[in-house]
């Protein structure tokens, strides 16, 4: 296993759109591996695949509830309803939080690293884990879940502390 180094706003692969996952071999495994590994040492509740530089779909994510980490491969959104402001952040955008308005409830369905189908659901912290993930293989970062206004302030102050 290992840790990965996790790409930051400003790198291309985190507005891209992932491919499918055709078979789930040894090195799709290993990669499951070595980002559960990346997101324990971040730390983070999820991470997902483009965060690591691979542009296919798969995420992981273990909201400390005692289930041990879980994986998702070529995850569909089955399932959305409410709504929930929440003070989200990014591992790709380290160091931000906003508050972003998304679905209160979300069930997501996929196949587990083992190629058997999975299905999670919830809302709270789980719901806003999955969504959250689910947009990094479509290319969205938490920026684009802000309004307008919110969005040039928070790309204002990210452009402000790169330059130092
Ligand atoms: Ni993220």
């Amino acid at each position: 296993m290992a840790i990965l180094p996790i790409r930051v706003f400003g790198d291309p692969v985190l507005r891209t759109v992932s491919a499918p996952v055709e078979e789930i071999d040894d090195r799709i495994k290993r990669l499951v591996e070595d980002m559960i590994e990346t997101m324990y040492d971040a730390p983070g509740v999820g991470l997902a695949a483009p965060q690591v530089g691979v542009g296919r779909r798969i995420f992981v994510f273990d909201i400390q509830d005692d289930q041990g980490p879980r994986t998702v491969i070529n995850p569909e959104l089955v399932e959305t309803s409410g709504e929930w402001e929440y003070d989200e952040g990014c591992l790709s955008v380290p160091e931000y939080f906003w508050p972003i308005i998304r679905p209160a409830w979300a069930v997501v369905r996929g196949l587990g690293l083992d190629g058997t189908e999975v299905q999670y659901g919830g809302d709270d912290l789980l719901g806003r884990v999955l969504l959250h993930e689910f947009d990094h293989l479509n290319g969205t970062l938490l920026l684009e879940r802000l309004d307008r206004g919110a969005r040039r302030k928070a790309l204002r102050a990210i452009r402000e502390a790169a330059l130092g």
